[in-house]
């Protein structure tokens, strides 16, 4: 088990799919020269690497052993399963559904633990996901909950999607959206549920530079 980085400081964003929080935080990171880790985007490797093995998504043990050894690395941007850049296919809807299954599974949560405490380096780290606040940067200088209506949220999906040429419902985005937002929430692990002690932050109504300002005045506040 990793040892706590006592002094490196941690910002913590969780919240919902499509909350905006992965763009906020990675703002939050360039302000503050801090590193950043999209937690969301190991879930994500370790259900591309179970469905290119044939695993289904169920198999709690064999998917544990394969989150334990991904071999992801994150740079320049992009995002790599070993000499393959998987940048585009975890972002799929398929993969995006398979993340949220695989994780539901203690084991494969624990496997992933570890590392994400590693990338609590000097001089920071702006982490976002789910459980970065209550579970694996408990000890977090600021957390923020960031938030937006199921609406707001599939509204902003379905601009991405039609800006990158695909085709979108956006009925089926906002059921979509309840759909994960209810496993992610009712699951017995780490559920969506922001820390007692986070910053709830609504975006409905937001914009994005507000939101990564507000995350500062906050991280600021607690210094
Ligand atoms: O943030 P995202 O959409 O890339 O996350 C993909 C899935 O991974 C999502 O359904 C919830 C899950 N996840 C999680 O359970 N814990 C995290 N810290 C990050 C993501």
């Amino acid at each position: 088990m990793t040892l706590p980085a006592i002094g490196i400081p941690v910002i913590t964003i969780d919240g919902p799919s499509a909350s905006g929080k992965g763009t906020v935080a990675e703002r939050v990171a360039v302000a503050l020269g801090f590193h950043f880790l999209d937690s969301g985007a190991l879930y994500r490797l370790t259900a591309l690497s179970a469905l290119k093995h044939g695993v289904v998504l169920d198999d709690e043990i064999r998917i544990a052993e394969l989150a334990a050894t991904l071999p992801a690395r994150f740079h320049d941007g992009g995002v790599w399963l070993a000499d393959e850049n998987v940048t585009d296919a975890i972002r799929t809807e398929t993969v995006g559904e398979g993340a949220s299954k695989v994780a539901a599974l203690p084991a494969v949560r624990a496997a992933l633990l570890d590392r994400q405490r590693a990338y609590r380096l000097p001089p920071g780290l702006v982490a976002d996901g789910r459980d970065m606040g209550t579970v694996v940067f408990a000890d977090a200088v600021a957390k923020v909950f960031l938030t937006a209506s199921a609406e707001a949220r599939a509204e902003r999906r379905y601009k991405q999607l039609i800006e990158k040429g695909n085709s979108a419902s956006l009925s089926g985005l906002v059921a979509d959206m309840r759909a994960r937002d209810a496993r992610d929430t009712a699951r017995s692990v780490a559920p969506l549920k922001p820390a007692p002690d986070a910053l709830l932050l609504d975006t409905t109504c937001m914009d994005i530079e507000s939101a990564v300002q507000a995350v500062l005045s906050h991280y600021r506040s607690k210094q």
